[in-house]
């Protein structure tokens, strides 16, 4: 769907406009573990300003099993609503402008989660960074400021997305088709 050259270019421009938003300040990258790895490290290095890395892990209580009678296999990945905290925060957010990077904004389940409780900590500013938006599949009303692609409702994996934990070392962005049972 997307080559490593077109994902290249788009993360290069999202960086830019992070690095001229935030001009003379500084600010915290926090990646949602693990899809967000690869993402955050090419991004942070197209933003030349006064920047700290965290990394916060989340997991979605039991993905639904895949459904016969469902021809796109959604339920392979719908997630149930349930966000669990893996792996915590390092450090404080107060008073920090804060980047949260997600792989991909989907239902908004997740996203939904992780910024309420970021913004508990009362974060001069909170934006999300997602390098990939699907937006028919929204459930919750939230938006990212910075997106890198929209992109029809396909099951992608690639550059830190994954099926079942692999693929995330594809350089380019691939559609997944007749995703296989877990
Ligand atoms: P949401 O909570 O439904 O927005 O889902 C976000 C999470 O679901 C992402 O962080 C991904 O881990 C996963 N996800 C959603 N769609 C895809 C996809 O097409 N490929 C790989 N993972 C996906
Ligand atoms: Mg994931």
């Amino acid at each position: 769907m997307l080559s490593r050259d077109a994902i290249a270019k788009r993360v290069a421009e999202l960086g830019a406009e992070i690095s001229r938003d935030f001009s003379g300040q500084s600010i915290i990258f926090v990646g949602v573990l693990k899809g967000a790895a690869i993402f955050l490290s090419d991004l942070a290095r197209h933003v030349p300003l006064d920047a700290t890395f965290d990394f916060i892990g989340v997991s979605s209580y039991g993905n639904r099993p895949i459904a016969k009678e469902d021809p796109a296999g959604h339920a392979a990945w719908d997630s149930l609503g349930e966000v669990r905290l893996t792996k915590d925060l390092d450090q404080s957010l107060a008073d920090r402008n804060v980047i949260l990077v997600e792989d991909i904004l989907d239902t908004g389940l997740t996203l939904n989660y992780i910024s309420k409780l970021l913004r508990a900590h009362q974060p001069r500013s909170l934006r999300i960074a997602a390098l990939l938006d699907k937006p028919s599949r929204r459930k919750m009303p939230i938006e990212a400021q910075y997106v890198g692609f929209t992109i029809p409702d396909e099951y992608v994996v690639g550059y830190g997305l994954d099926y079942a934990e692999r693929y995330r070392n594809l350089p380019d962005i691939c559609v997944l088709q007749n995703p296989p049972a877990l």
